[in-house]
């Protein structure tokens, strides 16, 4: 439908919550998207992040294609073997000890099952309470409970107590960039993860029972947490019989250049939660637990329509673990990843507004800010995103304070566009930081 923009901002007042509506995507293909008028960007968002294998993989395509002919839903009681076998699969992808999967439609609801998951073992084992321990600056959807375990205030305004629960405290990030405790990276001891610990005397009402939190921190800013973060955690979490959930549905299947986020940081958690890549652009979500977890339900404590049942998600699913291993793509997001941190960091030198370059595979951020004091400078993010956008590729802002440009593109860009979005991000950085 091409749409002149007038009619297409016509259009935009049918729905709900009005996105940026220029430019109307139409297609895509790899990391290359393309407008209503066939104009084309490369695309550095992915989805977020749920292009992975990117944009209409033939082989996604395909599965979907053949499954559409042969049945597009399970009735709700009964099972199929391919649902069956994707949760093996994931299985043998995270590894140690993680064995059960229940599957989801999206992000959210992958985090408030893993949640509900999680209290029902606490009870199942005599815990004396239900605390529930997130980070701030992390996000785990726009849904009730998962707003709530989300330390990202503005995520949460003017919506009264949508968005609390009972029992959530969040600990400070491990955001060295802006050590919320103030102190000097590198000679820190990693203090804040010291603090989860006080927390439990402090903060925690009764015995907590769970610990959210993504490996790496992606709505919040790309905060990557130094190697020593997660193993001190874990350790406090098994000291005191806290479950611990990575959310793993942005960083997971490949992007940070492992398969999970969490491997970086040889972390052996209880759950994982995960979406996003998996679906290949298909809604399906979902969480895999321990033996002990992943038995904790009853049947019928928890369900959804379409998550298992619908084949659709199932067999994009199949397709997409099958191109992470055919194409190596863990490896490519590695590489890529490292050219675009180089060239982001050569760019730093010439361009004092970028503050920080961090990331890890193909899940990169950079602070814009102003000194002195790493002021963030959410304006010039914003700018900066307009100018990218009118050369031709798609970034976004994020973070708390709305300055990291996030770059998440999906995980088969090529070498040359890779240098074209470094040449693009400098010739946009240039026209913002006059
Ligand atoms: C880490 C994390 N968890 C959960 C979500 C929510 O996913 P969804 O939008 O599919 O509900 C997101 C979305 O960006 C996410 O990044």
């Amino acid at each position: 439908m091409d749409e002149p923009a007038s009619a297409r901002a016509k259009l935009n007042e049918f729905l709900v919550v009005n996105q940026n509506i220029e430019p109307c995507l139409a297609s895509g293909r790899g990391a290359e998207v393309r407008d209503e008028q066939g104009r084309a960007y490369i695309d550095l968002e992915a989805g977020p992040g749920v292009a992975s294998v990117g944009h209409c993989h033939p082989k996604v395509v395909q599965a979907i294609k053949d499954q559409a002919d042969r049945l597009l839903q399970v009735p709700g009681r009964y099972h199929s073997v391919r649902t069956m076998s994707l949760a093996q699969r994931i299985s043998d992808l995270a590894g140690g000890r993680l064995r059960r999967t229940f599957f989801a439609n999206s992000g959210a609801e992958s985090a408030d099952g893993a949640i509900k998951c999680s209290l029902k073992h606490a009870a199942n084992s005599g815990k004396k309470g239900f605390g529930i321990i997130a980070l701030e600056h992390g996000f785990h959807g726009r849904l009730s409970l998962p707003l709530a375990l989300t330390g990202i205030a503005k995520q949460k305004r003017g919506m009264g107590p949508y968005g609390t629960f009972p029992g959530v405290v969040h600990a400070p990030a491990p955001y060295c960039y802006r050590c919320p405790l103030k102190l000097d990276p590198g000679k820190c001891g990693t203090a804040c993860a010291d603090v989860v610990e006080d927390m439990l005397q402090t903060r925690v009402p009764g015995e907590a029972a769970v610990m959210i939190a993504e490996p790496i921190l992606g709505v919040g800013g790309v905060i990557v947490p130094p190697d020593d973060y997660w193993p001190k955690v874990q350790a406090i979490c098994k000291r005191h019989r806290i479950t611990l959930v990575m959310d793993e549905v942005f960083a997971g299947f490949g992007r940070t250049g492992y398969d999970f986020a969490h491997q970086h940081y040889g972390l052996e958690p209880d759950i994982v939660t995960f979406a996003k890549a998996i679906g290949g652009g298909v809604p399906l979500g979902g969480f895999i637990g321990t033996e002990e977890l992943g038995t904790a339900f009853e049947p019928g404590d928890h369900f959804t329509t379409y998550g298992a049942k619908n084949q659709i998600g199932i067999a994009a699913g199949h397709a997409v673990l099958d191109i992470l291993r055919d194409e190596a793509l863990k490896d490519r997001a590695r590489e890529q990843g490292a050219v675009f941190l180089e060239g982001l960091r050569s760019l730093q030198k010439r361009f004092p507004v970028v503050g920080d370059v961090r990331g890890r595979g193909l899940m990169i951020g950079f602070e814009l800010v102003r000194d002195p004091g790493r002021t963030p400078a959410p304006d010039l993010a914003k700018a900066l995103e307009r100018e990218v956008l009118k050369r031709g590729a798609l970034i976004s802002t994020t973070g708390a304070y709305g300055n990291v440009l996030r770059i998440t593109p999906p995980l088969v860009i090529e070498s040359g566009q890779v240098e074209r979005a470094i040449r693009i991000i400098g010739d946009a950085l240039a026209a913002v930081n006059v």
